[in-house]
């Protein structure tokens, strides 16, 4: 008797566990999802095109950026999730969606001492880089 109690009771001790976690997974995708759409909004690209578009371009051989397959260059700064936060970026400009589009496309135009190069993504690809990096956050 006492056993067939104690055996329901971690039944449904394991069912709130597994309905805790469910919930959990359902509410991380939700927030993730959210940020992703309104790194898109912001930055006027789409960030699920970006990976490719910074492999052939050599970020990653310059960046450690999560999530693209290699990235882990240690010239320049990590782009992860820090960046959306940082006040300045490239050491001379605010930190806003314009403003990393403009650095992506033409650090050098920008800061001419910088080791970064000029990379000549055009804008629309400079939009989806800036979308995907906006959403690591
Ligand atoms: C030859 C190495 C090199 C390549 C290639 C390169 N970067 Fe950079 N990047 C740097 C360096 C170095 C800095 C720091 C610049 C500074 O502060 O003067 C930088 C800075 C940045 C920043 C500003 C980060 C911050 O917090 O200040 C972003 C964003 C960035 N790079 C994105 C990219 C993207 C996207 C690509 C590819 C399209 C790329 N970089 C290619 C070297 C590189």
């Amino acid at each position: 008797m006492r056993s067939d109690l104690a055996r329901l009771i971690a039944g449904a001790l394991a069912i709130v566990v597994v309905a805790v976690a469910v919930a959990a997974v359902a509410l991380w995708a939700d927030r993730r999802d959210r940020v992703r759409h309104e790194s898109d909004a912001a930055a006027g690209g789409v960030g699920a095109r970006a990976i490719p578009i910074m492999t052939a371009n050599g970020c990653s051989g310059c960046h450690t950026i999560p999530g693209v397959p290699g990235a882990q260059g240690q010239v320049g700064p990590r782009l992860d999730a820090s960046l959306a936060g940082r006040v300045i970026i490239g050491g001379v400009l605010a930190n806003n969606p314009e403003n990393l589009i403009r650095w992506i496309r033409g650090a050098r135009e920008i800061n001419p001492h910088t080791a970064m190069p000029s990379t000549r993504v055009t804008e629309q690809q400079a939009r989806d880089i800036a979308a995907y990096l906006y959403a690591l956050k």
